[in-house]
């Protein structure tokens, strides 16, 4: 007997703030498995800001999203049905066959996970990608040394959240900026950085800027950035010295449906020696094994904790999405699928 799936398809591509027109729900009956292959049940998938790169035409790190069809992203899921006798029924996986019920796969490629190590969903936030995203982009290309500030945008949310626990678990002066009052007292009480402001209560750059400047009163040293807009403008001119600047994403441009005029003050780069650094976590994999031994230690140790918030059932994944833009999601956002 078959299997139905339900699935999400990019029904067009978004111009600006996506919508829900953008998105198709669709079912299909999957062919039988051909040998070599695994049916995977999805539990749980990831909603990613990069994902809406992905909804445009264009050549990147990662091809672009094909209208009419299923979309693809960060998922956990358990074998329940195997014709590989290396990836038997009742492996856990995480792989990156979601937006859809059901996966067919061929396992090799998929990370297994260990569902006793932690909640399997923590495979998709700090112990995933957004966590690994967050050790390298911190780590190797902020080259955090003893003695850094370090400052961080969208610092609640699931790369954040990481950065900011990592810098504190290695004895750094930490402040943030997020979007609401819930989420900087959870940056100050729970995760114990030194200030987290509310970066929607400025109205203007310089307003923006002095607040940063208050919360990181020695300067910055590592910009860990996330958002760009006002905030890489205010870091710019709050940069130390010889500061670093991992560009890990800028969330505030990615709805932009026209250019948009850089930074003013670029120039500070040559004045104060910055160094300003783009990456993709899929560069620093290599990093993986110290990544898996450093962060669950620290989470033993009661340094790193983090939040979700769960959109529930495949329908609801195109909100769980955009909502991201909205900063509906405290923590990692997931959606749950059984
Ligand atoms: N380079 C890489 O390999 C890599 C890998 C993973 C992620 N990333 C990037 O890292 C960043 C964070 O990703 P994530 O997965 O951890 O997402 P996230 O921070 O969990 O969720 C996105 C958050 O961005 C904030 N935001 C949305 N629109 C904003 C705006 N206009 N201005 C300021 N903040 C805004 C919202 O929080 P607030 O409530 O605080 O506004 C929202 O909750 C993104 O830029 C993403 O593209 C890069």
């Amino acid at each position: 007997m078959s299997t139905t799936s339900k699935e999400i398809r990019l029904a067009s591509r978004p111009t600006g703030m996506p919508a829900a027109e953008n998105f198709e729900l669709a079912e299909v009956d999957l062919p039988a498995l051909e040998d070599g292959q695994v049916l995977i049940k999805n539990h749980w998938m990831s909603v990613d800001p990069y994902m809406r790169g992905r909804m445009m035409d264009i050549q990147s790190y990662v091809p672009p999203f094909q209208v009419g069809e299923v979309l693809s992203g960060g998922a956990i899921g358990e074998v329940v049905e195997s014709k590989n006798p290396d990836c038997p029924v009742g492996t856990w996986l995480n792989h990156m066959g979601g937006w859809r019920e059901f996966t067919i796969s061929d396992g090799m490629l998929d990370q297994r996970i260990d569902p006793n190590l932690a909640p399997p969903q923590a495979f998709l936030g700090v112990l995933g990608m957004p966590g690994l995203t967050a050790y390298a982009g911190l780590l190797r290309v902020g080259e955090l040394k003893d003695g850094d500030q370090v400052f961080v945008t969208a610092a609640s949310g699931a790369v954040g959240s990481v950065v900011c626990q990592i810098a504190k678990a290695k004895g750094h002066y930490v402040a943030g900026s997020a979007g609401s009052d819930d989420k900087c007292k959870w940056l100050e009480d729970i995760a114990g950085i030194d200030k987290a402001i509310n970066y929607k209560n400025y109205g203007s750059q310089p307003e923006l800027e002095a607040a940063m400047a208050e919360a990181c009163p020695k300067g910055i040293d590592v910009y860990f950035e996330n958002v760009g807009g006002d905030h890489l403008t205010s870091a710019l001119n709050l940069m130390n010295q010889f500061a670093r600047a991992p560009f890990c994403g800028m969330i505030s441009r990615y709805n932009d449906t026209a250019p948009v005029a850089g930074p003013p003050n670029l120039v500070m780069t040559v004045a104060k020696s910055l160094k300003l650094q783009g990456f993709i976590v899929t560069n620093h994999l290599d990093m993986a094994e110290d990544f898996l031994r450093d962060v669950p230690a620290w989470i033993k140790d009661g340094k790193i904790k983090w939040e979700e918030t769960v959109y529930e059932g495949i329908e609801k994944a195109p909100d769980a999405f955009m909502g991201l833009f909205a900063g509906a999601n405290f923590g990692k956002m997931l959606v749950k699928l059984s």
